[in-house]
């Protein structure tokens, strides 16, 4: 079975409590696409984890992790994620693979987006991780793969072409020094040789467990709004993160997947700069921020956040093929009174129902609500659905109504155990 997780939102949907939960009936648990600018932090028995770049699927025996030939590595960090596993006891050797293909993140494309966003106008609000510069090499066809890290000869020309061309415009457009060849190409020649035992053909290698009908997990970084294509473009991150990436990502044919889950948060979340229609005022904001914890894995940069936005998370479910959802953080919305739903948007006198994709109307557009209303006790202890109250079945019922998907898994707290599961 070929399952693939994916955001419905703008990231930080809860996708890494989703794929801890099912990484237990993996084989295999995949990134393709996205890099360092996602961040999860996993609780296993009191230790916290956080990740950025390998899958969580490790803290599991056993299982093979990929990164797929989509994502964008970073080596500095992916090497100190390697480090802080090992000190803790868990042998990822021949656990990690790392496609031979994906693309790496150098110095110059981590300050390139750092000094990029200081000369926009409207700024994008990037993590500043070299993400966006990395995947813009990749489509110029001047960036260098993780193969390339392997191989002096090959390495050295690629690095010379780039740092002509790129340190001119570090000094002609940035007024900044550039960078010194020889420290890069030692330095990253050092990584290649610290990595080369993880570094292998991962696509021949998950085309070889389909064939022996083994487990995999696709997990999706950030979330179908972020998506360069299909999200709030330019305010979106530079990779594909729909499902349909995953098939460019990690060289496994769309017509092997199986299984498409669709994560989406009880209400809506967003980092960064871009339009939110439904997002909250500013003091029901902060509260609902302090509420539900949300601040930035990566960054720590305070989430915005509103009411759920049916209209965007049925987008998503089209755009990703989406077969079933898990709802999560529903306990965040203990306590109030009254709950909304965006079930459209208006814009001079117009009413869409479908997600539009001109900024001018995703910037003025005034939300149009549901209201219901909300559940006094925690629901914290719930086991099953019918330990919930009647407001918050109401609720889940009424999503299901408005997104014409069955919801699978609610999430009522941030544990494995906390987590109820629907036929
Ligand atoms: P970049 O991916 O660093 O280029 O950032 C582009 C946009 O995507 C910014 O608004 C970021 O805040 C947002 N973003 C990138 N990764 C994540 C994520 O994992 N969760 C939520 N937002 C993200």
């Amino acid at each position: 079975m070929n399952t693939v997780i994916v955001g419905t939102q703008w990231g930080d949907e809860g996708k890494g409590k989703v794929i801890d939960i099912l990484s237990k009936e993996s084989d295999y648990i995949v990134r393709y696409q996205g890099g360092n600018n996602a961040g999860h932090t996993v609780v296993v028995d009191g230790c916290e984890y956080i990740f950025h770049l390998i899958p969580s699927g490790i803290l599991h025996k056993g299982k093979i992790c990929c990164i797929g030939n989509g994502v964008v590595v970073d080596p500095v960090v992916l090497l100190q994620e390697i480090k802080t596993l090992t000190q803790r006891g868990i042998d990822i050797n021949r656990r990690l693979k790392i496609s031979h293909l994906a693309h790496v993140i150098l110095p110059y494309h981590k300050i390139l987006d750092q000094l990029r966003e200081t000369k926009r106008t409207e700024k994008l609000g990037t993590t500043g991780r070299g993400i966006g510069p990395c995947y813009a090499d990749k489509i110029n066809r001047c960036g260098i793969r993780m193969i390339d890290l392997l191989n002096p000869k090959i390495f050295r020309i690629k690095l010379k072409d780039n740092l002509k061309e790129k340190n001119e415009i570090f000094n002609k457009v940035y007024r900044h020094p550039g960078f010194s060849f020889n420290k890069i190409y030692r330095e990253y020649l050092e990584y290649g040789r610290r990595l080369k035992k993880y570094i292998s053909s991962t696509h021949h290698l998950l085309n070889r467990a389909i064939r022996q009908k083994k487990n995999i997990l696709f997990e999706g970084a950030q979330g179908t709004f972020l998506d360069i294509d299909f999200g709030t473009y330019p305010f979106v991150t530079s990779s594909s993160a729909i499902a349909g990436g995953v098939a460019v990502g990690t060289g496994v044919a769309p017509i092997k997947l199986d299984k498409i889950i669709g994560v989406a948060k009880a209400y809506t979340t967003r980092v960064g700069e871009g339009p939110f229609i439904s997002e909250f005022p500013p003091r029901f904001n902060k509260f609902m921020r302090d509420k539900g914890n949300e601040f930035g894995a990566t960054t720590g940069r305070p989430r915005r956040c509103g009411w759920f936005d049916a209209v965007m998370v049925k987008e998503a479910i089209l755009l990703n093929g989406v077969s079933e959802l898990a709802i999560m953080k529903l306990d965040v919305l203990d306590g109030l009174k009254r709950l909304k739903i965006c079930t459209a948007y208006k814009y001079k006198g117009k009413v869409f129902r479908e997600f539009p994709y001109d900024l001018g109307v995703l910037r003025n557009a005034l939300p149009v609500y549901k209201e219901m209303p909300g559940w006094v006790t925690s629901i914290k202890g719930a086991k099953e659905f019918k330990d919930l109250p009647l407001r918050a079945r109401n609720y889940l019922r009424r999503l299901e109504e408005l997104l014409k998907v069955r919801i699978k898994m609610v999430s009522v707290g941030s544990s494995r155990e906390e987590t109820i599961f629907l036929d």
